[in-house]
């Protein structure tokens, strides 16, 4: 028999979404709100998280900032710790935290090896730890969404950033594998593969150049904003993807074709 769909299923869920201070994660914790979830800004710029958690207050909804460095096992625990004590339970997590807007683009042979290091220690070992932290209450619930942010650039193969290249391309294995640890409790993890995204941030990753060049090799003919990655993040995180695991997503107006 057919039933009617009723809401978003996102209602009271509880979304731990790193880095979102700013940017693509910002955008996501007020599409989470809006969908009657509560968004956590899990950002290392506590005045940015803070600015965040206000912002979708003062448009009537809950959220909670709790100042997070992901590369930090302490700071995660705690935070994953502050969110089950305070609002009982971690249904979605948003590995969204990375070194990215930041980057200085050069050559492979002149990443300065500290530099290497510590967008490796984010960008990867932040999502193991992350993901790490929020498993156990996930696996009690028998219920949990983790979601990776990968990046299309891994598809292109886009020069000049290898160290966040390989970041990026170390979460398409981490999700397929953690999706068959965790698939027997209910816990799906997926990746999604944006294309170049245009946010309030200005960076040096993709010059006014390359962005009408990538505009250009995508099918849809504008640029991407961080609003077209809203329903593969919603639809990932609620009960409608139940089926769906170990998936690498791309939303990228058809730029690649994987
Ligand atoms: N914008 C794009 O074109 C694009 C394309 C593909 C993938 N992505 C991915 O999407 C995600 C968001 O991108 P964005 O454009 O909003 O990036 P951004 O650089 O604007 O924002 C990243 C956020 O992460 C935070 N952060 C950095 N280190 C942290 C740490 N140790 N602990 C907690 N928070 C930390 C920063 O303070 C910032 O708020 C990233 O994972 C990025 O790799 C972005």
């Amino acid at each position: 028999m057919m039933q009617a769909s009723t809401g978003t299923g996102l209602e009271g869920r509880v979304a731990i979404i790193t880095g979102a201070g700013q940017g693509i994660g910002r955008v996501f914790a007020g599409a989470f709100a809006a969908a009657g979830g509560i968004p956590v800004v899990a950002e290392i710029d506590a005045a940015k998280a803070q600015q965040v958690a206000d912002e979708i207050a003062a448009g009537g909804a809950r959220a909670r900032a709790v100042t997070t460095d992901v590369a930090d096992p302490a700071s995660v625990q705690t935070m994953a710790d502050i969110v089950l004590r305070e609002l009982g339970r971690i249904d979605i997590l948003v590995n969204n935290a990375a070194i990215f807007s930041t980057i200085k683009m050069r050559p492979f042979d002149e990443i300065p090896l500290e530099e290497w290091e510590r967008v490796l220690r984010v960008n990867v070992t932040g999502v193991f730890l992350a993901s790490r932290a929020v498993a156990p209450a996930m696996r009690r619930a028998g219920w949990g969404r983790i979601i990776n942010m990968s990046s299309g650039a891994v598809t292109l193969g886009r020069p000049n950033y290898l160290h966040y290249i390989a970041s990026k391309a170390a979460l398409i294995g981490m999700t397929r594998s953690m999706a068959r640890e965790l698939g027997g409790h209910g816990i799906t993890v997926n990746a999604i593969l944006p294309g170049a995204t245009f946010t309030e941030i200005r960076r040096e990753t993709v010059t006014p150049q390359q962005k009408e060049a990538i505009v250009a090799m995508q099918c849809i003919k504008r640029p991407e904003t961080p609003q077209d990655l809203v329903g593969a993040v919603l639809f990932l995180a609620s009960p409608a993807s139940a089926f769906v695991t170990g998936q690498s997503i791309t939303v990228d107006g058809g730029c690649t074709h994987p």
